[in-house]
This record gives structure tokens, sequence and C-alpha cells, in this order.
């Protein structure tokens, strides 16, 4: 079996899974059962002024009768005392001296600062997370995504943090800017052991069309709130893998952002996410959900060879690159097979109104519908919208061209195949 062992930034767990600081990190109890369960880490809800918060506060978003694909809140930081959020954070350390206890912070000035990070590490945590991500409410007021949106702020505070702590620093990026780059390399300019992304999406999750008011409704009104859930999660891994693979990029990641699964968890691990951390899915689902994403990274590392989870750290980003540099000569075909598929014909009435209008009802078999490959440009429609798992494949075609990217092609003149499917 391979080592689960996690390093971020300086922050050591058993294994590379952590709740995100959010309602199952509330209290000791919580988080204690987590760790019972088989999490490794928890980040403890933000701790700052406790504040009062609403009620409703949590829409979500049903799509295709998938309950919550999406979930949006408009809660606060914590409303508990801090002297019990601190003394119950010091009871988990002294009983599970082995995980990762990480406490999620917010606060507005520096004496602020200085004075709940004392406390804090006080507390015998293992690391701090600045929450410069929380796009409601606590950004009116100054504070969450109000600094994460101005890199000058990002990095000030960063660093009055790293001058106040002996304990590792993570920085909680918000996802609601348009390039993270300037916004992680401000952390890293302040001195942050690593940075933590994605914080939730602004958003407004739906409208209540017979009360005429935005959700979740807090009496007569609502307010813009936070997206997150399994929804995010593309968000979420290009915003990981945009830093993970930049030069000048060189802290450690915590991946969050809709991880329900090992595999999602993996495929931020990939993407350059040291450990990766979980919310929506635990306040669905519950704490347990933690023994499969152990057992499956468990499975998927020893199949593939892996002696420990840090092994798989970044490894899909060198596959990660500008458009520019996608070889243009590689050619794919859709084909399928006619044993397993039930033709229902999704297929054709995809490829027809939404790509190339190459596939076809079959005059031999009404039921298998046929693919014109001189026409088909590979673009994965029709494998998207058949029902039948691994009915439609995607084949290479032997072109005879050599490999040729737009950049190689405008610069040294590479031979590019003809177009398709642009009649
Ligand atoms: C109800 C709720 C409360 C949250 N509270 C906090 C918070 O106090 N501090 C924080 O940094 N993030 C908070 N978050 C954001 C999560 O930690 C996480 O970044 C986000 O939900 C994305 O992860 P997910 O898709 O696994 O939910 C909260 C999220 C939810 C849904
Ligand atoms: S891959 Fe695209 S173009 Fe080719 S058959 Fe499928 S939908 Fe049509
Ligand atoms: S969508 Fe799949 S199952 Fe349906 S007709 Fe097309 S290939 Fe067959």
């Amino acid at each position: 079996m391979a080592d689960l062992t996690t390093n971020c930034g300086g922050i050591i767990s058993p294994n590379p899974f952590w709740l995100a600081s959010a309602p199952p990190a509330n209290s000791g109890k919580q988080v204690m059962r987590a760790f019972d369960a088989g999490w490794g880490g928890a980040v403890w809800k933000t701790l700052g002024q406790p504040i009062q918060n609403v009620s409703s506060r949590f829409g979500a978003t049903n799509y295709g009768g998938t309950a919550a694909i999406g979930f949006n809140n408009i809660e606060l930081i914590t409303d508990r005392p801090l002297d019990v959020n601190f003394a119950e954070i010091a009871e988990v350390k002294r009983l599970y001296p082995k995980h990762a206890v990480i406490v999620s912070l917010m606060v507005e000035t520096r004496q602020e600062w200085q004075d709940i990070i004392k406390r804090s590490i006080d507390t015998g945590a293992d690391g701090l997370e600045l929450n410069f991500g929380c796009p409601h409410g606590m950004c009116e007021r100054g504070m969450g995504s109000a600094v994460g949106q101005e890199p000058r702020v990002n990095e000030e505070i960063t660093s009055w943090a790293k001058e106040y702590s002996s304990i590792p620093v993570l920085v909680k990026l918000t996802p609601n800017v348009g390039d993270i780059l300037p916004h992680g390399h401000a952390a890293q300019r302040g001195g942050a052991d690593g940075v933590s992304l994605i914080n939730t999406i602004k958003s407004i999750i739906s409208v209540d069309i017979d009360r005429f008011v935005p959700n979740p409704r807090v009496g007569s009104m609502s307010t813009n709130g936070g997206y997150c859930g399994a929804a995010v999660k593309p968000i979420a891994l290009h915003m990981c893998g945009q830093l993970a693979r930049d030069p000048g990029f060189n802290i450690p990641i915590s991946g969050i952002g809709g991880v329900t699964n090992w595999r999602d968890a993996v495929e931020f691990m990939l993407l350059g996410a040291s450990s990766v951390q979980v919310c929506t899915e635990v306040m669905l689902k519950g704490y347990r959900i933690v023994e499969d994403m152990i057992e499956g990274l468990n499975e998927y590392l020893d199949e593939k060879g892996f002696a420990s989870a840090s092994e798989i750290v970044g490894k899909a980003i060198p596959g990660y690159s500008e458009w520019g540099n996608l070889d243009l000569n590689y050619e794919t075909v859709a084909k399928i097979d006619s044993e397993s598929c039930i033709g229902c014909y999704k297929c054709v009435v995809a490829c027809h109104d939404g790509a190339h209008q190459c596939i076809h009802p079959n005059p031999d078999d009404a039921r298998v519908p046929i693919v014109d490959e001189d026409e088909c440009v590979g673009c994965n429609l029709c494998q998207i919208v058949c029902p039948v798992p691994d009915c439609i494949s995607l084949v290479e075609v032997a072109n005879g061209f050599a490999p040729a990217s737009w950049n190689e092609h405008l610069n040294e003149g590479a031979v590019l195949r003809p177009k398709k499917g642009s009649h």
C-alpha cells in the first residue's frame, strides 16, 4: 500500500484529505468525528470577530434530476465565541496530535491579525489559512475577497501573518478574479508557505419566480452568495493548474472546489495540489465519504505503481499547455460499437444540430447509425450524449502528417493537414 503522508507547505497530515473551512469544521466534536472517520486534516471554520448569520442561507442547483450539482451559501465566518473555538482547537490537537489542524482566520487591522495569530498558535495548531476569499458579506466589510482581489493588500497582510506566525501560513485565494496568477504571486511575495484555492464563486443560485426574490430568501430579500460543489471543479482545476505550471510560482497548493470522490482528488493532485480540501460533498453526504476516497486513492496508486501520494503531485502539468502548442495534425474520428448501440439516435440529433452533420441513419441497419468519417471532425459531442458507456470511441486516424502546432506553423512553416468540417 502506498504512503499517503502529505506535506503541504510544512503542514503534515496522514493523508491528503482535509475538511475545508466551512460548517463541517465548525466545532471540536465535529472535527474529532471527522478524524475518526479518516480525514487527515481540517481547516477550522474561519475565526474572526464572531458574526450574526441570516436564515435561510443555503441554495442548490438541481440539474437533470441530480440534486445539488452546485451549492451556494450566504453564510459568514464563525458565529461562535473565539475562546470556545480556541479551547476546542487545543483539545482536538491534544487528542489527535498526528492530524493536521489549520486555523482559518479573517480579521481587519494589523493588531487584530497579531492577536488572533498568537491565540491560534497557542492552541498547538499546525498551520494558519488566511481567508482572502469569502465573496459575500465579509468583503463589504473590507475583508475576504476584498483582500484577495487586491494583490498589494494580499501581499501586505500575508507578510504581517508571516511576521507574527511561527507555524506555516497558507493563503486562501478567491476565484473572483480575471487571472489567478497575480494573486498567487502576491501571496508568494508576502512569504506564504502555500496557497489554498478556490474559495466560493460569487453567484445568484436561482430566483423564486412566485415571490420575485432571489434564493436563498431572507424574508423578502436575498443577496449574492458563494458557489461551490461539483459544478465548480473545472474552474478550480484550471486555477490550480495555472499556478502550478507557472515557472515563477513555487509554493505548494491545497486544492479545493467540487471534490466529490477520490478521482476528483487525484485530478487536483495531478494538476499540482499537495493536499485536497472538501466542503460541499461532506455537507451533503457526511464524513464517511473519506473512506472511499482513501481506498480509491490507495488502489489507484498501487495500480499505477506509485509508492507515495506525493509522487503524483503535478504529474499532469507537462500535459497542460497553451492552445498554440497543441498538435493540429492529430486527428480522431468517432466509431460506434454496433454491439452495444441501443439505437436511441441521440448522437444523430447532437451531431446534426450541434456539430458537423456527419452521423446518419444507416440504410442497412435501422438501429445503428453510421459515421461519415471523411466529414467527422472528432469533436466528442456524440460521445458525450451517448447514454451507453464506451459505445462511441474517438479513434486516432493515421493521416500521414507529422505533428505541427499553430505556433510551429507560424514560426517554422510546419505543414497542416487539410481542414475538415468547414464546408
Ligand atoms: C456553507 C459554507 C460555508 C463556508 N464557510 C467558509 C469559511 O468560513 N471560510 C472559508 O475559507 N471558506 C468557507 N467556505 C468555502 C469552502 O471552504 C470551500 O472553499 C468551497 O466551498 C469550495 O469547496 P467545495 O466545492 O468542496 O464546497 C464555505 C462554504 C460553504 C458551502
Ligand atoms: S465526433 Fe463530432 S463531428 Fe464526429 S460524429 Fe461525433 S459529433 Fe459528429
Ligand atoms: S447515442 Fe449511442 S446508443 Fe444512441 S444511437 Fe448513438 S451510438 Fe447508439
